[in-house]
């Protein structure tokens, strides 16, 4: 899994516990992982069809970097299935996990279309963060 863009948790961001606000990271992951699927997939007309079981392992406090990370495990005709890791930059503490992400390809008229790309096109097309 690459972790491709980090996050500092800035006073905006905090619940009223004091810790990073759920709603936030949730629009940080999806906001990252509609890039990733851009990229992966060279086409920017994607949505997000289907998120899974979301786990909040732990909380992350003011001040801290967080780090997103992404890996595809799965593509379908007009889909691409990842997975999700959210975890501090420093300590490497797990912040969320989330199993099954599905994006799909859609068309002017907002329909499925096939992405035509394969799990080997996929690897080669791989976005490592430099
Ligand atoms: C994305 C959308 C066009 C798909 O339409 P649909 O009628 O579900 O299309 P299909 O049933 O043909 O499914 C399309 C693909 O999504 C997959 N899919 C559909 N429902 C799924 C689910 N619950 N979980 C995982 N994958 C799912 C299908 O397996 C299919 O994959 P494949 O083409 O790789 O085989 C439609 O659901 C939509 O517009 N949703 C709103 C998307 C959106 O606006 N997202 C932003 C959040 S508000």
């Amino acid at each position: 899994m690459n972790f491709y863009s980090r996050k500092l948790v800035k006073p905006q961001d905090l619940n009223p516990g004091g810790t990073l606000f759920g709603g936030t990271l949730l629009q940080w992951i999806d906001e990252e992982a509609a890039i990733y699927v851009a990229c992966q997939l060279d086409q920017h007309k994607v949505v997000t069809k289907y998120i899974s079981e979301i786990d909040f392992v732990s909380s992350a406090k003011l001040g801290d970097v967080v780090e997103i990370g992404l890996e595809t495990t799965g593509l379908g005709k007009s889909s691409i299935t990842m997975k999700c890791v959210v975890r501090n930059k420093f300590t490497k503490e797990k912040i969320i996990t989330i199993d099954k992400l599905v994006f799909v390809r859609i068309d002017e008229q907002g329909n499925p279309v096939p992405h035509g790309k394969t799990l080997e096109d996929e690897k080669q097309n791989m976005d490592v963060p430099d």
